[in-house]
């Protein structure tokens, strides 16, 4: 049965309220604790994945709220996120379009965006054809629709915004050489890290080949960007999509993400775990179900360290109090 699938595993790392996050989720499922879905957004049960369209618009976020940016200027926050995502075209309506997907990093999480342009992430601006200015957010987009208020180059696009649907940059959606159809169905993977000593945010994406995903050597796109000018403290991580004519679905299939707080020097702020959350999921040898998904050694590793660990604490403590 479905339930018990999902993974999920959040470490909190530091001294109270300095926390770095890390969780996975290896695929979705109704006991995929921790997201929220908004509009059109659902987990898909047959599916196991993160559905955010239907025929309109949807959003779904990570419902703790991120430490993105350092207060202390001693220290910086670097973060990778990986997921994978597919977009299926509506094939009984051959005219039909989606608009496009996007990962964003949002100052909130109570609204889904307006369908087509406004991508499910952000409102129409009912006197302009621009979006309302409300809310801050970091957003990578998979562009299937070319919308020339926001001067998209084309329909099959991956764009980096910030505070804003027009790309700072774009790039044709390719992996390496390899032209991707974003489009076409297919599970495509995103790796995107954000290097807060070097302030250069990368963007990747591959398709599924041979059972498999390889990062390619050269990211497609690479901005020089001082995320710390755009975030607050604290922000949403999550997805949101929008259709254009038709139901087309956006999917989300898996999601890892990890923040690291790092010193001048780069070397992470490391204390040891102060608390640890598991969300409702299975054992821990239900971590394979994420075979063939990239990066994922390190949760591994991290989990099965700590794991065995807990379990001699709490034995210790029992004979302790005994
Ligand atoms: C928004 O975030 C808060 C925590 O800050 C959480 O309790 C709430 O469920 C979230 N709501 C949605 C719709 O994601
Ligand atoms: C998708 O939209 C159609 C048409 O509005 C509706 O009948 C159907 O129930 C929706 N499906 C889901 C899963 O929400």
């Amino acid at each position: 049965m479905a339930l018990a699938m999902a993974f999920l595993f959040l470490v909190v790392l530091g001294a109270g309220v300095h926390a770095d996050t890390s969780f996975q989720y290896y695929q979705f499922s109704d006991s995929s604790g921790s997201i929220s879905t908004l509009g059109d957004a659902r987990i898909y049960i047959d599916d196991l994945a993160l559905e955010l369209t239907n025929t309109s618009a949807g959003r779904a976020t990570y419902d703790y709220p991120v430490r993105v940016l350092s207060t202390s200027p001693s220290t910086s926050i670097s973060f990778e996120t990986t997921f994978i995502f597919s977009i299926e075209p509506d094939v009984g309506v051959p005219s039909s379009y989606g608009a496009g997907l996007t990962f964003s990093i949002s100052s909130e999480n109570t609204t889904v965006g307006d369908p087509g342009p406004f991508l499910g992430l952000v409102k129409a601006n009912p006197s302009s054809s621009l979006a309302l200015p409300t809310v801050k957010y970091f957003a990578l987009e998979f562009d299937t629709h070319q919308d020339t208020q926001f001067q998209d180059m084309n329909d099959n696009h991956v764009g980096v915004d910030f505070n804003s649907l027009i790309s700072n940059q774009a790039k044709p959606a390719q992996s390496g050489v390899t032209p991707i159809t974003l489009a076409s169905g297919s599970h495509i993977q995103a790796y995107v890290t954000y290097n807060s000593l070097a302030k250069i945010l990368d963007v990747s994406i591959a398709p599924y080949v041979n059972q498999d995903y390889v990062k390619p050597a050269q990211s497609l796109i690479s901005v020089p960007i001082d995320m710390g000018t755009l975030f607050n403290e604290y922000m949403y991580v999550g997805f949101s999509a929008a259709t254009g004519a038709g139901s087309v679905k956006h999917k989300i299939w898996s999601w890892t993400l990890k923040t690291t707080t790092v010193d001048s020097s780069g070397q992470p702020v490391a204390s040891p775990p102060d608390s640890v959350n598991s969300g409702p999921g299975p054992s821990p040898s239900a971590f394979d179900q994420g075979s063939g998904f990239g990066d994922s050694g390190s949760a591994r590793s991290v989990s099965s360290i700590l794991w065995p660990f807990l379990g001699l604490f709490a034995v210790m403590v029992g004979l302790v109090c005994s």
